[in-house]
């Protein structure tokens, strides 16, 4: 996994947003389109308001969600909530193109089955992602795989619905579907990561961020979340 470390959360904003609009162009100029998905959190909003601001063939480009809190649609908790107000207010994606996970249903298991489909659909099957945008909680969860889910050992499908975490249920890609992306991205700021951020880098299983295996990884981590990692050669 290579790993740069910026000076702050705006540097490392500023350039995850460059690099996703570097592999934008690079996918669309290779294979027509660019597919990615978006994790959630607090970090990403500011890197996806810079990403709206970069040379990206927006047509071509399909957005999709790494995990989504079961919410009322437009509520606070709701990933989408940010994305949208972040990235798609000011990035002309078309609205087809654009995936929202489908947490409002009933039956959440079903939801998941559909959303595998609308996957595969636009990155074939099984479905490979160009990017998977990943956050490092100070647990070591990742997506919504979280310490003690059974979702972390669903190995037969791309999407899981996972038990209650911060009080919300949720819908998480699994480790299959991010492992299989043609590039991961890490972003990782905030002096609560320092702690678990060596472990990533290790692939500690003991933390479900140490347990992603994309040998296309790239980490883009603040100097306070890498505070405790061994000084770069
Ligand atoms: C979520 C996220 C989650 C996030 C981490 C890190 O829905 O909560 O997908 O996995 O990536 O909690 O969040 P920050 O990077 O914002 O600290």
């Amino acid at each position: 996994m290579k790993i740069e470390i910026l000076p702050d959360p705006g540097a490392v904003a500023s350039h995850a947003a460059r690099w996703l609009a570097a592999a934008a162009r690079d996918a669309v100029a290779a294979r027509g389109r660019f597919a990615f998905a978006v994790s959630g959190g607090h970090t990403p909003w500011q890197m996806l308001g810079l990403l709206a601001a970069e040379d990206v063939p927006w047509g071509k480009v399909h957005l999709f969600q790494v995990d989504e809190r079961v919410a009322p649609e437009g509520h606070t908790d709701r990933n989408m909530t940010h994305i949208r107000k972040s990235l798609l207010v000011l990035a002309s994606i078309p609205a087809g193109n654009v995936h929202p996970m489908p947490v409002e249903e009933g039956d959440l298991g079903a939801a998941a089955l559909r959303y595998e489909r609308e996957l595969e659909a636009v990155a074939g099957t099984p479905a490979v992602l160009d990017a998977v945008h990943l956050g490092l909680g100070p647990d070591g969860h990742t997506a919504s795989l979280v310490p003690g889910d059974p979702a972390l050992d669903v190995d037969g499908s791309d999407l899981a619905v996972t038990g209650t975490y911060a009080g919300r249920v949720r819908m998480t890609l699994t480790y299959p579907a991010i492992d299989r992306a043609r590039a991961v991205l890490w972003v990782v700021t905030g002096a609560e990561k320092a702690p678990v951020l060596p472990l990533l880098m290790a692939g500690d299983r003991s933390i479900p961020a140490g347990r992603v295996r994309n040998g296309q990884a790239l980490l883009l981590a603040d100097r306070a979340a890498a505070a405790n990692l061994a000084p770069l050669r």
